[in-house]
């Protein structure tokens, strides 16, 4: 079985097309997007949105998780990298993780071939 690895990636929602387009264009089968409110080293106190400062430390962003088997981690973190670097703080984090097993449910198939297309 090859390999699952989950990555999970949380950024600006401004960046959300962007990055869709992107991983639809390296052959990403699925994802899973939340909105989601977050903050990092700065706890969301210099970051600005919608051009209003935040006092408080939660700044909305939006997480997108992806679960791959075929195509490589290096190019789902490249990709992300390329389109969300804006070398302004507040840019996102990738966050990577082993997946134990995956299931389909309306086939029954676990393993890599529950994210891969059926044949
Ligand atoms: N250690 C962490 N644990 C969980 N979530 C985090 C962590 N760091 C960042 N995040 C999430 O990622 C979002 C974006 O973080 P952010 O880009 O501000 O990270 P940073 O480390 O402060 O980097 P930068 O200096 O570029 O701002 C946060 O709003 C939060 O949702
Ligand atoms: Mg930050």
């Amino acid at each position: 079985m090859r390999k699952i690895t989950k990555i999970d990636i949380v950024t600006r929602p401004n960046k959300l097309d962007e990055l869709k387009e992107a991983m639809n264009g390296i052959g990403v089968q699925g994802m899973t997007v939340s909105q989601v409110y977050g903050c990092g080293l700065q706890k969301g106190h210099t970051e600005v949105y919608r051009g209003q400062e935040y006092h408080i430390n939660l700044v909305p962003k939006i997480k997108v998780e992806i679960v791959v088997c075929e195509v490589p981690t290096e190019r789902v973190i490249e990709t992300a990298q390329r389109v969300l670097r804006t070398g302004q703080v507040g840019d996102g984090k990738i966050f990577v993780y082993n997946v134990e097993n995956a299931v389909r449910i309306r086939t029954g198939v676990e393993g890599d071939a529950a994210i891969m297309d059926e044949k």
